[in-house]
């Protein structure tokens, strides 16, 4: 449940008209709404209430100050993938002991910045970076805690671009490498293992491969408790996924009534790491007509929010509901490729989407917007990257304002050679 929904068939989020909006903050823009977000993080808070856990907002799927600092005040913690995640989770208010950092490529610089900001833990992805955590803190003199993250090797039936945890990705230590993994972690000096983390894709549609995951660590918990290697955290990840056209995932209350049992098996503090299922469909991208191209073989309705802002249909053939802001009732239908004015055939929002036909002008609104959306946009053809607003019952917030051109240029310089 989100609450995009029409009013008199005028698309409010919650009690704003999106034309308003439109003609306050122009177009195209990021909106996002307030009671959807607290309504989702809630939902999976509540859904695991029986377990002790902590929820590591991902926010590689958004990761606006102001968001992530409405996820803090909910309890979040976050999940960071880099330095600058870290910079913007602590600049929001997320307190460092709700923070774990995971990827493949940590460099000395970002490992001691975690240390320093006394991190819950690391997640580990491999015996050189296990190396370098550890001599990144004897030089601090600290001792630096990690979960050691486990490749199960289970297909998550998702798209292979966001597909982690099996035998062929990058990710992950493998499970039949992982018990030696951890008894040279435990060895270690300057590292206390802590955990073991698992995350085997995005965007999953079915419940069986968290089942199969897990069961597949728990067996090497047990191991490692006889090996007098006890583990308190178990991270489980993210990856839930959400309905973009006609998935039916489970809701975080199935996911939960499946695991608990398993979770509980543990006897460990749960960590996970959700991301899409919190704000996916808590956005959309608004963006208006320019111009309708009709080449005899196909219709394009040209808009002005392109690739660039939205990458995700480009990317993964991503479907996003694109629905009309001012619905006419019985209007007729086309079929159109709603595309942007960057220049390449990629750039495309949808293909071949029927819909209630556009003109010029029209304001449309590209749904479930809200994850992997602003957060992956460029400056691709020098375009600004767009406002995000924030909207909470009937008022509305700018949370990042529209770039500038002379933001385009920050921190270029033309040697002297070339000016002189
Ligand atoms: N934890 C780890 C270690 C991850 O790699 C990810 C996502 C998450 C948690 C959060 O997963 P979520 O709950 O959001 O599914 N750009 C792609 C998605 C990339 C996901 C990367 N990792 C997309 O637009 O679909």
């Amino acid at each position: 449940m989100h609450h995009f929904q029409y009013h008199q068939d005028s698309l409010s989020c919650e009690d704003i008209p999106l034309e308003q909006i439109a003609k306050e903050q122009g177009t195209p823009c990021y909106i996002y709404s307030h009671a959807t977000l607290t309504r989702h993080f809630q939902a999976v808070d509540q859904a695991f209430a029986s377990v002790p856990h902590i929820i590591a907002f991902a926010m590689k799927a958004n990761s606006n100050l102001a968001v992530l600092r409405l996820m803090a005040s909910l309890g979040s913690g976050a999940d960071i993938v880099s330095g600058g995640e870290l910079f913007r989770a602590l600049k929001a208010g997320i307190p460092s002991n709700k923070i774990v950092f995971a990827g493949v490529g940590k460099d000395h610089k970002e490992i001691r910045y975690a240390i320093e900001s006394d991190i819950l833990f690391f997640n580990v992805e491999s015996s050189a970076e296990l190396q370098a955590i550890n001599e990144v803190a004897k030089g601090m003199g600290k001792q630096a805690r990690v979960a050691l993250r486990v490749n199960p090797d289970i297909d998550p039936q998702t798209h292979p671009y966001i597909s982690t945890g099996m035998k062929k990705s990058k990710f992950g230590i493998g499970a039949d490498l992982a018990l030696a993994e951890f008894e040279r972690a435990a060895a270690l000096p300057n590292i206390q293992v802590v955990g073991l983390h698992a995350h085997i894709g995005s965007q999953l549609t079915k419940i069986s491969p968290f089942v199969d995951s897990l069961t597949k660590v728990l067996g090497l918990i047990q191991t490692l408790k006889d090996k007098g290697i006890p583990i308190q955290y178990l991270n489980i990840g993210g990856g839930l996924g959400i309905t973009y056209s006609d998935e039916a995932p489970p809701q975080p209350k199935d996911l939960a009534e499946a695991i608990t049992p398993l979770l509980k098996q543990s006897q460990c503090q749960i960590v996970m790491e959700p991301g899409r299922v919190i704000v996916g469909n808590a956005g959309i991208l608004l963006t208006r007509v320019l111009f309708i191209k009709d080449t005899g073989t196909k219709k394009f309705a040209i808009v002005d929010a392109a690739m660039n802002d939205l990458i995700r249909p480009s990317l993964y053939e991503a479907h996003h509901d694109i629905l009309p802001v001012l619905r006419i009732p019985n209007r007729q239908e086309e079929v159109f490729d709603v595309v942007g004015p960057i220049c390449e055939s990629g750039d495309f929002l949808a293909q071949n989407r029927t819909m209630p036909l556009v003109k010029e002008g029209d304001l449309l609104a590209v749904m479930s917007a809200g994850a992997y959306a602003f957060t992956m946009a460029s400056n691709y053809n020098s375009r600004p990257r767009v406002p995000e607003i924030l909207v909470k019952g009937r008022e509305s917030f700018v949370i990042r304002e529209r770039e500038s051109y002379d933001d385009l240029i920050r921190g270029e310089h033309i040697p002297g050679f070339l000016t002189s």
